[in-house]
């Protein structure tokens, strides 16, 4: 009988594994991150997972792509209806809402690191589950605050060595100025009507500012001459604006004025920017030649209310983990690996094995790195490893030793070897790596 094939299971399409070679680069990031935020203002915000799919509808908005197409929404065995979270603003919103921060001192600065679920096409820096780290101020509305989230998010990029990134910027008005822009849209697209493509004609009808993000060959000779915004923005809104960009050249970070820069997301009322690497600097492997944005954001001072608070202003942005990870990959930047252990510890034979696991314990008391092999059988291969990982010093422990309890503490490097008493063996290795 022909044997049956097993089947090997893989992870969901758009899904993936962080291996453990990967981890240096999701370490750096998670440090640089904290330090960052931290030194910034930002406290650290962990919301659940799934949210009741409301928030995003109401929150993210009805007809934008994330909630018509891409989340992952079911219902519990309870009834609730809940999504996994395809963003995290509107789940940090409820939470500020839910806990009462509202008491707390103005503006609240909250950052957060975790995944998203998005139902997505996969394909190069496109994935199903990723993960954003992301920053929201809320309660305050001075254009300062815009440049700060924007400040903070290049601040990182350079701490983790990515050059050569760009800033696109745009305003897209408020409940005040916006309709009026919104109709000089449609009134412009509806005449063109027969020369835009399918979902072009849909958003004319749901959600007219995305005609601006279409990427069709065909609609883009109708793009190119669609209304601006910007000659719509009310005083205020005008203000606004001029005053992040008079802060952006007073922190000499360039910029460009991207009429066309709409963003996927309902919520965004006056500042919406995102940061790409420059041109030439794209991630190759890439299916499209559009920019990836490493991260975006812009200002949402309608969300609170809508989410059932008070009108509360409010700011922010969030990033993509893989595709950082994947551009500094592209770039070259080095992330060290974790130092060599100082101490490789080698044993034979059960008692052996017994003392040995001691020993661990009480050189990591004294904060000596050290690493182990303890299902290796013999010494030679033990010892191998321990050159491999770079250790300077090898302490053996085998039958004989278990028995006599010393240990041979071997120089890894010039191979010189000495037994010592086990008694003894913190306290020799000390003087040896300069510990006191
Ligand atoms: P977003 O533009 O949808 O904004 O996503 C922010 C960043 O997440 C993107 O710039 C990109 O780097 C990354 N990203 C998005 N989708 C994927 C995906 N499928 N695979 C890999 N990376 C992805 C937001 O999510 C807003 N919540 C940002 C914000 C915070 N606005 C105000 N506060």
């Amino acid at each position: 009988m022909p044997r049956k094939k097993r089947k090997l299971f893989q992870a969901p399409r758009g899904t993936y594994d962080i291996l453990p070679q990967d981890q240096i680069y999701w370490e750096k990031i998670r440090r640089v991150v904290r330090d960052l935020s931290g030194d910034y203002g930002f406290d650290r915000i962990d919301t659940p997972i799934i949210e009741d799919t409301e928030i995003f509808v109401k929150g993210t908005g009805q007809t934008t792509d994330i909630v018509e197409k891409q989340m992952y929404s079911f219902r519990s065995k309870g009834g609730d209806n809940l999504t996994l979270r395809p963003e995290g603003t509107p789940g940090v919103i409820r939470a500020y809402l839910e806990n009462g921060f509202i008491n707390l001192p103005h503006p609240v600065k909250l950052y957060y690191f975790g995944p998203m679920f998005r139902y997505e096409h996969p394909q190069a820096g496109r994935f199903r589950q990723f993960y954003q780290f992301g920053f929201e101020i809320i309660g305050g509305q001075e254009p300062v605050l815009d440049v700060q989230v924007i400040q903070l998010f290049l601040h990182i990029l350079r701490d983790l060595g990515l050059k050569k990134t760009e800033v696109r910027i745009n305003s897209l008005g408020c409940p005040e100025c916006r309709p009026g822009f919104r109709r000089a849209l449609v009134d412009y697209y509806r005449s063109r009507k027969n020369r835009i493509c399918p979902e072009c004609q849909k958003r004319l009808k749901g959600n007219p500012l995305r005609l601006l993000d279409c990427k069709e060959e065909k609609c883009q000779p109708v793009k190119a001459g669609a209304p601006a915004s910007l000659d719509y923005l009310c005083h205020q809104c005008h203000n606004h604006l001029k005053s992040v960009l008079e802060f952006l050249d007073e922190l000499e970070i360039p910029y460009f004025l991207d009429n066309q820069l709409v963003r996927g997301l309902d919520y965004y009322t006056k500042t919406v920017f995102e940061v790409t690497p420059e041109p030439g600097e794209v991630a190759s492997g890439q299916e499209t030649r559009q920019p990836i944005s490493l991260g975006a954001g812009g200002r949402y001072d309608g969300l609170v209310k809508t989410l059932g608070g008070k009108p509360t202003p409010a700011v922010g942005m969030a990033a993509g983990v893989e595709r950082i990870i994947h551009l500094m990959r592209e770039q070259g930047v080095k992330v060290s690996a974790r130092s060599s252990p100082k101490v490789f510890l080698v044993q034979l034979g059960e008692l052996g094995q017994r003392k040995s696991l001691k020993i661990f314990e009480e050189l990591h008391r004294e904060e000596i790195h050290i690493a182990e092999s303890l299902s290796k059988p013999s010494i030679k291969s033990q010892l191998k490893i321990a050159d491999k990982l770079g250790a300077k010093f090898s302490l053996i422990l085998g039958q004989q030793e278990a028995l006599d309890g010393s240990v041979i503490i071997r120089d890894m490097e010039s191979g010189v070897q000495e037994t010592v008493p086990i008694a003894k063996v913190v306290s020799e290795l000390k003087k040896r790596l300069g510990k006191k």
